[in-house]
């Protein structure tokens, strides 16, 4: 662990320290409602080309966002208001920044009315 912790220092020994950077965190959105239809049409027409119309993506270059290979439902992206908030800020990949605060909350619900994997809560006994 100790060794890990000075790899990962060593990686960011010319990073920004105790400031937000590009690509750091996630935008502050206002608390809207989703309407997975209206989703639906957003992911078809801004998403589906790179996702895929079924979600599952061409992992691992671009992630499976629904099915079996997509992150499970423990991992933070399946809250729908933090997908809506990274969403916002870095898709489309290929547009990011033009998608309104309403269509980023919009396109996570439907992704959210899909199913994924569960989050393997069993450990091994000792
Ligand atoms: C030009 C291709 C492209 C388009 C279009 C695109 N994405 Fe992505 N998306 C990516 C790539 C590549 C990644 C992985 C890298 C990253 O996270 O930035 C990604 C990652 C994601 C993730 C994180 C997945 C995870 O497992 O953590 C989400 C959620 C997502 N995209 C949603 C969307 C939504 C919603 C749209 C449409 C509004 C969209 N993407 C459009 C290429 C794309």
């Amino acid at each position: 662990m100790r060794a890990l912790v000075a790899y990962i220092e060593w990686l960011s020994r010319d990073g920004i320290k105790g400031k937000a950077y590009k690509g750091w965190g996630l935008v502050k959105l206002a608390a809207l409602t989703g309407d997975s239809v209206a989703g639906k049409a957003t992911y078809a027409a801004q998403c589906a080309a790179c996702h895929g119309a079924d979600g599952a993506g061409v992992p691992p270059v671009l992630p499976a966002l629904w099915g079996p290979n997509s992150y499970n439902d423990g991992a933070g992206m399946n809250k729908q208001a933090k997908m809506a908030a990274f969403v916002i800020h870095n898709m489309p990949q290929n547009h990011p920044g033009t998608l309104t605060p309403q269509q980023a909350c919009d396109v996570a619900a439907f992704i959210h009315s899909k199913p994924r994997p569960k989050f393997n809560q069993v450990y091994k006994s000792y």
